[in-house]
């Protein structure tokens, strides 16, 4: 059975993952509204893996005899600048989702949890994708700067991306 300390700890996670994919919806709308589909797309397929991640500490938790609680989540940011700066927030909230990562593992190490560092192994290496993924895009929309044939460019790659598949392997991209 999953410790108390061990599993608060993955309820508060459930609510940062939950809260990317909000984040994430967020930013599907703004790139709707700004006419940029393809970086929808691509952000709707990043909604729906966050998701997929809160789906693994939740059947973490039940698996192993606890309680999922379910936390309020923090309204995300509506607007962005640009897209370039949508995307450098994104990126700096895989960095804030690495930390809470690396901050569940050292809990997972404390309370001796073999089972927890096992499961948070998968996402030690999700995180140096996402973390990647998301820094490739900002850098792609750092060099195309101001032109707006690039952007459309950047757009219609990134409409490209295909959704994971429904057993919620192998979607880290
Ligand atoms: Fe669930 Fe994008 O980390």
């Amino acid at each position: 059975m999953i410790g108390k300390r061990m599993q608060d700890t993955i309820n508060e996670q459930i609510k940062h993952e939950l809260e990317s994919a909000y984040l994430y919806l967020a930013m599907v709308a703004y790139f709707r509204a700004e006419g940029l589909d393809g970086m929808a797309t691509w952000m709707e397929v990043q909604t729906q893996e966050e998701v997929a991640h809160a789906m693994r500490f939740f059947n973490h938790i039940n698996e192993r005899g606890g309680r999922v609680e379910l936390r309020a989540l923090a309204q995300p940011q509506k607007d962005w600048p640009s897209p370039l700066e949508a995307f450098k927030a994104a990126y700096a909230h895989e960095q804030f989702i690495t930390g809470t990562i690396n901050d569940l593992l050292k809990v997972a190490d404390e309370e001796n949890d073999n089972p927890a560092k096992i499961m948070l192994q998968w996402f030690v290496s999700e995180q140096v994708e996402e973390e990647d993924a998301a820094k490739k895009i900002v850098d792609l929309l750092t060099r195309v700067g101001d032109s707006g044939h690039g952007l459309i460019m950047v757009d219609r790659e990134l409409g490209t991306r295909k959704a994971a598949p429904a057993s919620g392997e192998g979607e880290a991209e």
